[in-house]
Order: C-alpha cells, then structure tokens, then sequence
C-alpha cells in the first residue's frame, strides 16, 4: 500500500482520538488572535491543517505553512487540501504550492517540500530574526526524530507548540494469537508470542544509529523543559481500531493493513524471533482483519503549550 493512502487513512481514523483537552488548549491560545502563523513539519498529506479546521481551532484568518521531506506526499497533499477545500464550500485559487481558501474562513496554505533542520527563521530587511509563527506543529513526527533536537529547532521557529501522537510504548493487538499470559521458562519471556512480537517491533524503533523511540510520548516532557518551553496540556491519542456492528471502516482497514505490514517487516529484518512462527503470526492477523475479529490499541500522546517561556534547568 501506498504510503500516502495509510496517511489519508490514518486522517480519519484520528478524527476520534485527537485530546479534546489538548486541542482546547490550542484553541484557546489562537483562536482570538489576528493574524495567526502556523508551521507544521512533517505534515504528510495535509491532514492536520483539516483537523484544525474542522474543530475550528484556528481563527477565520490565518496562515499555514506545512513542509514534508517527500514530494509524493506533498504533491498528494497540495490536491488533497485543494479537494478538500472545495467539498467544504470554499473558494480555493492554487498557484503550485501556495493555496488561498475563502469561504466560512479566509486562509492562505503553503504547502512546500524541505528538510525540517534546513527550514529557520528568516530574517528580516534590518538582518534581524523575522517574526517566529505563533504555533509550531508537529504530528506523529517526534518518534521518528531525534527528540531534543526536533525540539530545540521548532521551539526556536516559534512561540507555541502542538505535538499530536507522539507514540508511547504499546503495540497492542487483540485476540492473542499464542500463549496469552505464559511466562517461557528459558527464557523469562511473558506474554506469549504476541509481546515478543510487540518487544521485538519496539526495539527496531530504539536501536542504536536509528533516531526516535517507542517511549517518545512520556520524553517529550523533558525535552519541553529542557529547551526551556513548557507543557500545558498533555493527554491520551490512543488509536483503538475495533470493528463495531458493521464491521471496520475501508479506512480503518487500510490502517489495519499498513501496520500489520510495517511490524510485521520490521521483525523479520529485526531476525530474533522464529521466522515460520511470525509468518504464522502475521496470516493470524490478517486474516482476523478480514474477518472483522482483530482489535489494535496504540498508545500516543498530544502534547501542548509555550516555546520559550520556561525555565531552562541549570544542566542546559
Ligand atoms: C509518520 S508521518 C506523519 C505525517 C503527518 N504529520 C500525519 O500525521 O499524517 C511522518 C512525516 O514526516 C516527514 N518527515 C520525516 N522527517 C522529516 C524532516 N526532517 N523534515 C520534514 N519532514 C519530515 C515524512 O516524510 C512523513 O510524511
């Protein structure tokens, strides 16, 4: 599957996860503002500036910019707003990256392509820094970057921050394929195969050489203070992907898919567990999907509140 339709699935399936009380905070520091600047990094296929739109998080004026290293999702991402825009009623005139929506709100979206770390303020006609955006946005990006750094370049862009799904340490799937709650004698392993799998899937993601981490969630509070901002607001994201009465949505499918593939990838080049038992264990999985049985819990935390305020411990 192609990557820019997992995060086209994964749009609508967070649409009932995002914290309410994240996301009031946010609102509540723009949404009376003039004027407001938004930068977003690793903005994928646009779905957040939807998010915030939708909820009605940003005022009727406001700027957007939202940068991804990958043109395919940036070339998919320019369209999709651009439909999306129209279906809601607005106007929208598109000048190759640059979009300009009228209609219940009035906003202007630069959609580009570039490096997060090659994007800084610039500066203004005296040679002084420019102006920061008022909110720096990253979702679903921290746990694939180095933290502290991610951190101290988009504090230095801004002045207040949102960070949405930041995962945080739990890969879970529901029923248990093998073992559920046996402890292996040899070697200590509890859990059934499942948590080896779940073990396994989180060490790729913490192996030397590689940025990110599966604990990012409960780091970003550190990495908040210690590039001197401060959290505000902190709440749960957690996906929960069941099939209710009707069965799963086409999205929630497709999502079910990717992440099945991409653990299921990762453990196999990983190499610790039997290969015959994960390839049993991943026809398990995808086939429960097909079925409607499978149920998928991701722990992720949102994140909110003020770049450059707080104080920046003695260590720093
Ligand atoms: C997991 S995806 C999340 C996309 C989007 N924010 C969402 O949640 O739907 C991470 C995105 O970050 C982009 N990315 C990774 N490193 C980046 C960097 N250094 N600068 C800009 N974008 C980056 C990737 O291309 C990818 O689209």
């Amino acid at each position: 599957m192609k990557f820019q339709r997992y995060l086209e699935a994964k749009k609508s399936v967070e649409e009932d996860c995002l914290s309410l009380r994240v996301l009031d905070d946010v609102r509540g520091r723009l949404k009376n503002e003039d004027n407001v600047s938004v930068f977003e990094a690793g903005a994928g296929v646009g779905s957040m500036v939807q998010h915030l739109v939708e909820r009605d998080v940003l005022p009727d004026r406001f700027t957007y910019t939202a940068l991804d290293i990958d043109a395919e999702n940036v070339e998919r991402g320019r369209k999709r707003l651009a439909d999306w825009g129209r279906r809601c009623g607005y106007t929208v005139e598109r000048d190759d990256a640059k979009m300009r929506f009228d209609g219940a709100k009035r906003f202007d979206v630069t959609f580009a392509e570039g490096d997060l770390y090659d994007y800084g303020r610039e500066a203004d006609e005296d040679g002084e820094d420019a102006d920061g955006y008022d909110l720096v946005v990253a979702h679903a990006l921290l746990d694939i970057l180095d933290l502290r750094r991610a951190v101290d370049h988009l504090f230095a862009l801004g002045d207040a921050f949102y960070f949405p799904v930041c995962f945080d340490g739990v890969t879970a799937f529901e029923p248990p394929f093998d073992g559920d709650g046996e402890c292996d004698e040899d070697s200590g392993d509890c859990g059934g195969f499942d948590a080896r799998v779940e073990r396994a899937y989180h060490a790729t993601m913490d192996a030397e050489g590689r940025a990110g981490s599966s604990k990012t969630g409960r780091r970003v509070f550190d990495a908040v203070r210690s590039a001197g901002g401060t959290v505000t607001s902190a709440g749960a994201s957690d996906w929960l992907v069941f099939p209710d009465g009707d069965g799963y949505t086409d999205d929630e499918e497709a999502l079910l898919h990717h992440i099945l593939g991409t653990v299921y990838d990762a453990v196999r080049d990983e190499g610790s567990l039997d290969e015959d038992k994960l390839d049993a264990w991943y026809d398990d999985r995808k086939s429960r999907v097909d079925d409607g049985t499978l149920v998928y819990v991701a722990h992720q935390i949102d994140f909110a509140g003020r770049c450059g305020d707080g104080e920046v411990p003695n260590h720093i």
